[in-house]
């Protein structure tokens, strides 16, 4: 297809067909237009650059990118509020930030061009998650600071969709909204969908019922066993979408309708790649390491070769083949939690939990340190208020040592005693 159309909600059936050496041309005359963006607006790219020895004109070839400088995070806090721009602030239309539970939040700007940028990847991953235009969007994401919101709001609106904008939180009015307007598609985290989930059935509507037909989920980890949850519940299609704020928000990978267990990369708006996070070493494709991104097309604020701490593998692509995707996101390094020397994640307790039939998914990981070592406390809920909590306790318990190799504790509580989420769960409570 011809690549100046491919933002174009018309041509997205064509996307398929991209060529995959024109897409790499593309993205490298775009990387060099964004590295030199950089380097000419922003001081710390410019500091950044020059302390590592390189020079937006030694990009010959996409892999010079590695001998580029790796942004963090903590970056991004130095040059807090809007000292990453790299466009006056007027030209600033928008701004987002992040939650900053810890020091000071990171907040990141879009010029009206990367909002159209932005609407255009999020109409792209509605697409391929089987929307189209007519379909009723229902979108249950914060709206505010958060990109979840405003960020699918603007792609269902570009794609042609009618958008409910309701936002997260009063679950009873989310149930009511899904049986009056009839919304085939629904936006949310997993965990809050299951709230939605939960007050349905304590409403007597069968979920199974409803118009939703597929759901759109992301910013925040799950597993296949949570597909399989929602899936057989709300007898929809779960698809997951990634993204983050620092990069652009939501639409940066989709998993396209039946091509499930990898997210396809808009490659053209962002580069990836995976990097050793000890090391910082490029690692192959296939191989496990932290995902780090590069934006291409950004005005307001490129990032340069950004440090997710997401861990995933890079790989083919599949419904999209000249798009390489990501494998499913496995966790943050910051929620990895080291059990007896066992790496442990929130993913891999879900994915264990929800083998055991009396189990609900509602669940939280809490971290001590009574002795030397870290200690685990998966606190879960049952599904029924008669359950044998003891036995299904026993049952988890020695799964997880059985399949990660830990001994860990288990606590099964009364149903509706884990807190709920209305946006991204807190899995992992530390209280070391
Ligand atoms: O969570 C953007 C987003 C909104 C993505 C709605 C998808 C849907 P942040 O608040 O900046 O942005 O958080 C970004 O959330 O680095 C991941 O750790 C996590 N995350 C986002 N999507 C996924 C996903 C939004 N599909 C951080 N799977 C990221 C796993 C995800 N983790």
């Amino acid at each position: 297809m011809e690549l100046s159309r491919l933002d174009d909600v018309e041509a997205f059936a064509e996307l398929p067909d991209v060529d995959p050496d024109e897409l790499r041309e593309l993205q490298l005359r775009r990387l060099r237009w964004s590295l030199r963006h950089a380097y000419d607006n922003v001081a710390h790219y410019r500091a950044a650059f020059e302390a590592a020895g390189v020079h937006p004109d030694d990009l010959a070839s996409l892999a010079d990118l590695a001998r580029f400088p790796l942004t963090s995070k903590e970056d991004l806090r130095q040059n807090y509020p809007f000292g990453m721009f790299a466009v006056p602030r007027e030209q600033v239309a928008r701004v987002h930030a992040s939650s900053g539970t810890i020091g000071k939040p990171t907040v990141v700007g879009y010029t009206a061009g990367d909002i159209q940028t932005w609407a255009a990847v999020m109409a792209r991953s509605i697409y391929a998650a089987g929307g189209r235009p007519g379909d009723i969007v229902h979108v249950a994401y914060g709206y505010g600071l958060f990109t979840g919101g405003l960020g699918a709001h603007y792609g269902a609106e570009r794609l042609g969709c009618t958008v409910v904008p309701v936002s997260g939180g009063m679950t009873a009015r989310q149930v009511q909204l899904i049986t009056d307007f009839q919304p085939r598609i629904i936006m949310v985290t997993p965990s809050y969908f299951l709230s939605i989930l939960d007050e349905m059935a304590r409403q007597g509507i069968d979920a199974a019922e409803s118009s939703l037909r597929i759901g759109i989920f992301g910013a925040e980890p799950w597993t296949e066993a949570m597909r399989a949850e929602m899936q057989q519940r709300a007898r929809l299609t779960a698809l997951d979408i990634y993204g983050l704020s620092e990069v652009m928000g939501p639409g940066i990978g989709q998993e396209a309708a039946g091509h499930p267990g990898s997210l396809q990369v808009w490659e053209d708006h962002f580069y990836p790649e995976v990097i050793d996070p000890r090391t910082g070493e490029v690692l192959g494709e296939g191989e496990v390491g932290e995902l780090v991104l590069t934006s291409l097309t950004k005005q307001a604020m490129p990032v340069v070769r950004y440090r997710t701490r997401d861990l995933t593998r890079l790989l083919p692509g599949s419904a999209y083949p000249a798009f390489r995707s990501i494998e499913k996101i496995t966790g943050r390094t910051d929620d990895m939690m080291i059990i007896r020397g066992v790496n442990v994640f929130p993913t891999q307790i879900e994915e264990l939990l929800l083998a055991v039939p009396g189990l609900s998914p509602h669940f939280e990981c809490v971290l001590t340190r009574p002795g030397r070592l870290d200690e685990l406390n998966v606190r879960v809920e049952a599904r029924e208020p008669t359950a044998d909590t003891a036995a299904l306790a026993g049952e988890l318990v020695q799964l997880i040592k059985d399949r990660i190799g830990v001994k860990v504790g288990v606590e099964v509580l009364a149903p509706e005693s884990v807190p709920r989420s209305q946006g991204k769960a807190v899995r992992v409570l530390d209280q070391r």
